[in-house]
């Protein structure tokens, strides 16, 4: 086995997590804190920033998990946009919950969301659709997201097609495009510290609405 060096990063991410994440500096609504924790990661100048694993399961129980970029977020929960015919999208059909993971390594931050999984209204998936490159929105006419292709010329042949067919009229949303949203149960703020006693905190949503947030060990 070929064996991954101890601390690839080095020791200078540390120096961001120096402080650690303390219990009065949480906001109590988790929404908040990640609108918090996302604002410094765009000002720590963090590639991909909204770059998330998304974690489903199917009927199998057996879990997958895949990069989708977080398009927005609010108290309704964390949206992001993809092929309902899918392997993600047959997953969260049969199973409609999911588990998020941000990793911003410049920060040594980790957050975790998981919790049910909705479709976006169809007006929401529209704007968003619409407000894409056409290229993107002629790409997701031209390709059966998680299908077996039989090559490469099988993708552009089919995108020349969608070319020829919107030519002249605007790309509707495709039926099987859209948004879901994953609407947050259970949130934790992971900041790592030196000596792997890392800072975590989960915020779990109660029955009254309330978040209850407990410091976990790391
Ligand atoms: C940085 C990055 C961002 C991505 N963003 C999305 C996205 O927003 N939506 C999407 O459907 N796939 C996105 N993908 C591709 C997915 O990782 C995945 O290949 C695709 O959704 C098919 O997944 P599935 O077969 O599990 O359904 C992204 C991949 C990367 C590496």
């Amino acid at each position: 086995m070929l064996e991954t060096p101890h601390d690839p990063g080095g020791s200078s991410r540390y120096e961001h997590a120096a402080h650690g994440l303390r219990r009065r500096d949480l906001d109590p609504d988790p929404i908040k804190q990640f609108a918090n924790w996302f604002t410094a990661a765009i000002e720590a100048g963090i590639r991909d920033v909204n770059a998330m694993s998304l974690a489903t399961a199917g009927r199998d129980a057996r879990p997958s998990v895949r990069v989708v970029l977080l398009k927005g977020f609010d108290q309704d929960g964390f949206v992001f946009f993809t092929n309902y015919e899918s392997e993600k999208g047959k997953q969260l059909e049969a199973n409609p919950y999911a588990a998020l993971a941000f990793y911003w390594i410049e920060l040594d931050r980790q957050i975790r969301i998981s919790g049910a999984v909705e479709k976006t209204s169809r007006e929401e998936s529209e704007r968003y659709f619409h407000s894409r490159p056409l290229g993107s929105q002629l790409g997701a006419w031209a390709s059966r997201q998680s299908e077996v292709v039989d090559g490469r010329r099988v993708l552009d042949a089919r995108m020349a097609e969608m070319t020829e067919r919107f030519a002249d009229k605007p790309i509707a949303l495709p039926p099987h495009w859209g948004g879901y949203c994953v609407k947050p149960e259970i949130m934790e703020f992971w900041q790592g510290r030196p000596n792997r006693l890392h800072d975590r905190f989960r915020y779990a949503l109660q029955a009254s609405g309330e978040w209850l947030i407990g410091r976990l060990a790391p």
